[in-house]
This record gives C-alpha cells, structure tokens and sequence, in this order.
C-alpha cells in the first residue's frame, strides 16, 4: 500500500490522473472501474482536459461501473449510470460497447451480477480500479460487515443512505432500497487500486483504513493486502494519520533508488 498526501483537493485529483495516464500510454486498451461520488469529479474532470488538449485516448479503454441502486431506469438523474454519462462517458470518445455498466432493473439480479462479472474477465480485468471511501469506510456499496471477499451482488443499503437521498428524489416511491455492487473480493482483483480521500470528513475512515487493522468493520482496510493500492488523500483527510511523515518520505525518496545505486556503483 502507497500512501500520497497531496495539499489539497485538485493536487489530490491530478495525482490520479498522472497515473492514470502512465498506465495508458503503456496498454492503450486499458480496463477502469470507475466509481461516482463527488470525490472523483475531479479526475474525471482532468481526464476530460486531457482527452481534449489530444494527451489521451479513450477509443480502446473500457469502463465498467462501481455500483448502481436497484429500481431506477438509467436515465434517472440519480443513477449512477446517468452520473457518469453526465460526468464523464459524453465528453470523452469510449465506444458504447466499451462501457459496461449494472443494471438497475435486470431482469434476474443474480443472473446479471454474475455475468458482470463474467464481462470482467473476459476484458482481461480491471486494470486501475477508482475508489472514493465512506466516512465509515465504505468502498462502493460494501457497507461495514460486507465480507471481505464478496462478489458483485444486491446489497441493501443503510438508513443513513436512505436518509441522505430523500431529498434528492421528488416520488419518494422511487427512493432506492437496494443497490448492485462489485463486491470486496471483486474490487481486490484489480490490478491497481487508487482509492481517494478529500476533507477532515473522511480523516478518521483514512486512519482507521491504512493503520488500523484489516476488519469487516472498516471494509477499506482490506487494501492493506493489496500489492498496488494506493491511497490518495489531501492534507484534511490525511489529519488523523500517526506516521504521516513516514508516508510523505516514502514518497519523496521512491523514484531515487536507481539514482542512488548508480552512484554507490561509481564510487
Ligand atoms: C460511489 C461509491 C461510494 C463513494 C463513497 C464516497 O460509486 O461507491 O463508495 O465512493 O460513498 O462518496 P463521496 O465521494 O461522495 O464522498
């Protein structure tokens, strides 16, 4: 686990995107998951900077969705579907048949999870997964006491989540009660993890999840065991982390090590 402290939110953002688009000019047919929230907006935001100044390419990438809630059409304002159209898919060049996406009203729930699943493999896998993390340190749906190596399925989602929507849908019928989302298990089998955190708010989930230990309770923790996860945060969501200046050393020192057998060789 890598963890990148960066002063502040756009800082935070662009980190994501750097990598992002190290991977791609190495494997042009790269495979994201992709998670919504506000906490991604802004790599979403620098990917689309850079697909217009002609930096990069979304022909050959594939996307596949995070989560979604069960019982809305696509097009609802709160799907997630409709976010990351909104957000994202229209303003780059994805082909349609790049983007993968839950279904909010599959016909056979169990059936379309396990053949979203299925679409992953066959894409080769998620190469760099998104994350955004719950203040009680959620990664997509995978509330605290999801199991650790869950599939994609239908999770039903807490009275805090049901609360926080209300507002947002005016036929309180349709407020969803349920959600589909990659489970832990699926997320972990990413080949690279970049989980971001941005404000005091998600301060005590970020040091729960990186120095506390790996716990149903605090689902992020799980990343601990993740070869390639790295943990972005800025300077408010990394307050309550104990060896931050550990990290930050870490990360100023990393790219030297050539550097520096170089000149122990030559001496
Ligand atoms: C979003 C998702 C959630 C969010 C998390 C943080 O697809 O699965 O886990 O990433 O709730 O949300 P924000 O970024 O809005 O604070």
């Amino acid at each position: 686990m890598e963890i990148i402290i960066k002063k502040d939110y756009h800082r935070m953002c662009g980190e994501a995107v750097k990598l992002i688009h190290q991977s791609w000019q190495k494997k042009k047919d790269l495979v994201l998951g992709l998670a919504t929230g506000k906490t991604p907006l802004g790599v979403y935001e620098g990917l689309i900077r850079l697909y217009r100044e002609r930096e990069m390419d979304f022909s050959e990438i594939s996307a596949f969705s995070l989560d979604e809630y069960l019982g809305i059409p696509d097009e609802h304002p709160q799907s997630f579907a409709f976010y990351m159209q909104q957000n994202f898919f229209q303003h780059v060049n994805f082909k349609n048949e790049n983007i993968f996406r839950l279904d909010g009203l599959p016909d056979d729930i169990e059936a379309h999870c396990y053949e979203y699943e299925e679409k992953i493999r066959m894409t080769g896998g998620i190469d760099i997964q998104i994350l955004g993390i719950g203040r009680n340190g959620h990664i997509g749906f995978n509330e605290p006491s999801s199991s650790l190596s869950s599939r994609t399925r239908v999770k039903t989602l807490t009275q805090e989540t049901i609360a926080a929507n209300t507002p947002f849908f005016l036929d309180k019928k349709q407020i969803p009660r349920y959600c589909l989302t990659m489970g832990i298990g699926t997320i972990m089998e990413s080949r690279m993890i970049l989980l971001l955190a941005s404000g005091q708010e998600k301060s005590h989930a970020i040091r729960q999840s990186i120095e506390g230990p790996i716990t149903a309770t605090i689902p992020a923790s799980i990343l601990q065991l993740h070869v390639q996860a790295k943990i972005i945060v800025d300077e408010e969501a990394a307050g309550q982390l104990e060896r931050k200046s550990y990290y930050r050393w870490v990360y100023e020192h990393k790219d030297n090590v050539d550097d520096f057998l170089a000149d122990k060789k030559t001496k």
